[in-house]
C-alpha cells in the first residue's frame, strides 16, 4: 500500500467515518538543538527469563530450526536487518543472581541454577562465549550486567579479567582452553542492577559505597555504570552523583510504561480508547523524568561527563495466563510508544546516550515472537525500522503548534515530532499522531518534497501474529511541496518518519 500525502485524508478511521484532519504547524530552524543522537540510544536488553533467550534466541546447534552456532537465523537476520548497536546481558535482575562461572567450560558439565526471580531453572547453556558469539552475529556492543547483590567484588573483576585479558593470566588461559584466543572488548560494564530492589534492596547510601569498592577492583577499558533509578527516586541520583561520580562513566534509568499500575498494568490487546490514552501519556512521561535527573546530575557534573543510560524501557502488560514469563503481544500501540520515547532520548542527546528496550524476544516489549519454528516481527520492530535514519544524526531545534485532545481524564497532543539533520544535509521528520481518530496536516517551512514511510493500521490494537505478519507494517509514503510549502497529511494513529533532501 503506498500512501500519498495527499491520499491521506481520505482514509477512515477505525469506526468508519473520514474525520476532519487537525491543523499542526511545524517550523524548522538550522539550529542544533544538542549533540547528535547516539546510535546506542537504539540499544536492546536480553535477560535469562521466560522464552527470550532460550527458543527466541537460542535454539542450540542440534536443532532443526536453522541455527548459526546455536543462535536461530530468522531471529538473528531479521535483528541484523534493523541494527543492533548494544546488547545488554545477562540481566536485569537475573545479573545480580549470576555466576559467570557457571556459564563457561563444557556445557554438558555447566550446573542448572533456580531462576530466582522469573521462576524455572538455568541450564547456563548460553553463557559467556555464546553470548558474545551473539554479540559478533550482530555486529553489536556488549553491555555486561554484573553482579553487586550476592557475589563479591573479586568475582566480578575475574569475570571482566577473563573477557579481556591479553598475555599470560591464569585466567586469560582458561578462556583460551575453553575456546576463544583473543580478547573480547567489552565497552560497557553495568555494576549491578536495581540496587534499590531485587540488586539487594539496598540504601542509596550502602549502594554508593558498593559501587565504588566493585568499580575498584574492575581492570581494563570500560564504561563503569552505576545502577541508578527505576522508582522517580531524586535522592538515589544525589548519593550517587554526590559520592561515586568519581567511579562510574554513567548511571542508569529504568522507566516502563502501562496503562494502569503495578497491580493491574493493563492488556497488550483488546483495549479500549481509554487505555490508549493512559499508555502514551505514561510512555511521555520519560521526558519529565530524564529531564529531573538531568537536573541533578548537571548540579554535580555540569561537563556532562558522565553519561544516562535508559537501560531498561518499554511497555509492560498483564502477562496472559498460560504465557511464558513476562510474554506479550505487540500492537500498533507499542509503536508508538516507542516512537514518543525516541523523540524523548533525542530531546536529551546532551545526557542520554543509550537506552535499550526490554526485551529482545518473547518479552516484554519485544522485536520479534517465535513460536517453535516460526517468528514474527513486532510493530515495535518496525518502529526502530523506520527511526533508522536518525542514528547519528544531530536534533534541531523545531517549532511544533499542535492542538491537545482529551481522551476522559487524559490530554495528549494531536500530533510530537522529532526532526534532525541528517550526515547528507538532509532534515529528517518523524511526525507521530499521537490521535487514534483524527488525521492531522501538519504545515511546515520546508520547501522540498518528503520522502519515507507511514506506520498505521486500522484498529488502535492492530498487531501481527504467525498467521497475518504483515497487519501492521510500514507502507512507502511521500509528499510534495505546494506553493506554502511541504504539508504532510498523516492518517489517525500513524507514526510518518521522512528526509527532506538539502535544497
Ligand atoms: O525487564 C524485566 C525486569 O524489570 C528486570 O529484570 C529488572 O531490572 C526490572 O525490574
Amino acid at each position: 500500500m503506498k500512501i500519498l500525502a495527499t491520499a491521506a485524508l481520505a482514509l477512515c478511521t477505525a469506526f468508519g467515518a473520514a474525520a476532519q484532519a487537525v491543523d499542526v504547524k511545524l517550523t524548522v530552524t538550522n539550529e542544533a538543538a544538542g549533540p547528535r543522537i547516539e546510535p546506542t540510544v537504539y540499544g536492546h536488553f536480553v535477560e535469562h527469563l521466560g522464552r527470550g533467550v532460550y527458543e527466541g534466541l537460542w535454539v542450540g546447534p542440534e536443532s532443526t530450526i536453522p541455527n548459526t552456532r546455536g543462535w536461530r537465523n530468522d531471529v538473528v537476520g531479521a535483528l541484523r536487518q534493523v541494527g543492533i548497536p548494544v546488547m545488554r546481558w545477562p540481566g536485569g535482575c537475573y545479573a545480580d543472581d549470576y555466576d559467570w562461572r557457571d556459564g563457561i567450560g563444557d556445557p554438558a558439565k555447566r550446573p542448572v541454577r533456580f531462576n530466582k526471580w522469573w521462576g524455572g531453572t538455568e541450564s547456563n547453556r548460553v553463557g559467556t562465549h555464546e553470548f558474545m558469539d551473539l554479540v559478533e552475529q550482530l555486529g553489536s556492543e556488549a553491555y555486561m550486567a554484573g553482579n553487586m547483590g550476592s557475589m563479591p567484588p573479586r568475582a566480578m573483576a575475574e569475570w571482566m579479567e577473563y573477557m579481556t585479558a591479553d598475555g599470560k593470566t591464569a585466567l586469560a588461559d582458561e578462556r583460551r582452553r575453553n575456546g576463544r584466543d583473543k580478547p573480547w572488548t567489552i565497552k560497557y560494564f553495568g555494576v549491578g542492577n536495581e540496587s534499590w530492589g531485587c540488586g539487594g534492596n539496598m540504601r542509596p547510601e550502602y549502594q554508593s559505597d558498593l559501587h565504588n569498592q566493585y568499580a575498584t577492583f574492575l581492570r581494563g577499558q570500560t564504561v563503569r555504570v552505576a545502577s541508578g533509578d527505576g522508582t522517580g527516586n531524586d535522592h538515589l541520583i544525589e548519593v550517587l552523583m554526590q559520592r561515586s561520580a568519581a567511579h562510574m562513566d554513567a548511571l542508569t534509568l529504568h522507566y516502563y510504561t502501562m496503562p494502569g499500575d503495578w497491580s493491574k498494568k493493563g492488556d497488550a490487546t483488546g483495549f479500549d480508547m481509554q487505555a490508549w490514552a493512559r499508555t502514551l501519556h505514561s510512555a511521555r512521561g520519560i521526558d519529565n523524568r530524564i529531564s529531573a535527573i538531568t537536573k541533578i546530575m548537571d548540579k554535580h557534573d555540569p561537563a556532562k561527563r558522565i553519561a544516562l543510560y535508559v537501560d531498561e524501557w518499554g511497555t509492560w502488560y498483564d502477562t496472559p495466563q498460560g504465557a511464558s514469563a513476562l510474554y506479550q503481544q505487540n500492537s500498533l500501540r507499542d509503536a508508538m510508544v516507542a516512537a514518543v520515547s525516541f523523540n524523548a532520548f533525542h530531546r536529551h542527546t546532551a545526557r542520554v546516550k543509550m537506552a535499550n528496550i526490554a526485551q529482545m524476544v518473547n518479552v516484554l516489549q519485544a522485536m520479534a515472537l517465535t513460536e517453535g519454528a516460526k517468528m514474527v516481527l513486532t510493530p515495535t520492530f518496525h518502529a526502530f525500522d523506520l527511526y533508522k535514519p536518525f542514528r547519528g544524526a544531530t536534533p534541531l531545534q523545531a517549532q511544533l503548534q499542535a492542538p491537545p485532545f482529551r481522551t476522559g481524564d487524559i490530554e495528549l497532543p494531536a500530533v510530537e515530532a522529532s526532526v534532525a539533520r541528517a550526515a547528507d544535509g538532509s532534515t529528517l521528520l518523524a511526525l507521530v499522531n499521537l490521535d487514534p481518530q483524527r488525521p492531522a496536516r501538519v504545515a511546515t517551512n520546508l520547501k522540498a518534497a518528503a520522502q519515507g514511510r507511514v506506520l498505521t493500521a486500522a484498529a488502535i490494537d492492530a498487531h501481527n501474529t504467525f498467521d497475518k505478519p504483515k497487519a501492521v507494517v510500514p507502507a512507502p509514503y511521500s509528499a510534495r511541496p505546494g506553493p506554502q510549502g511541504l504539508t504532510l497529511e498523516l492518517p489517525a494513529k500513524s507514526i510518518v518518519v521522512v528526509s527532506v533532501p538539502k535544497h
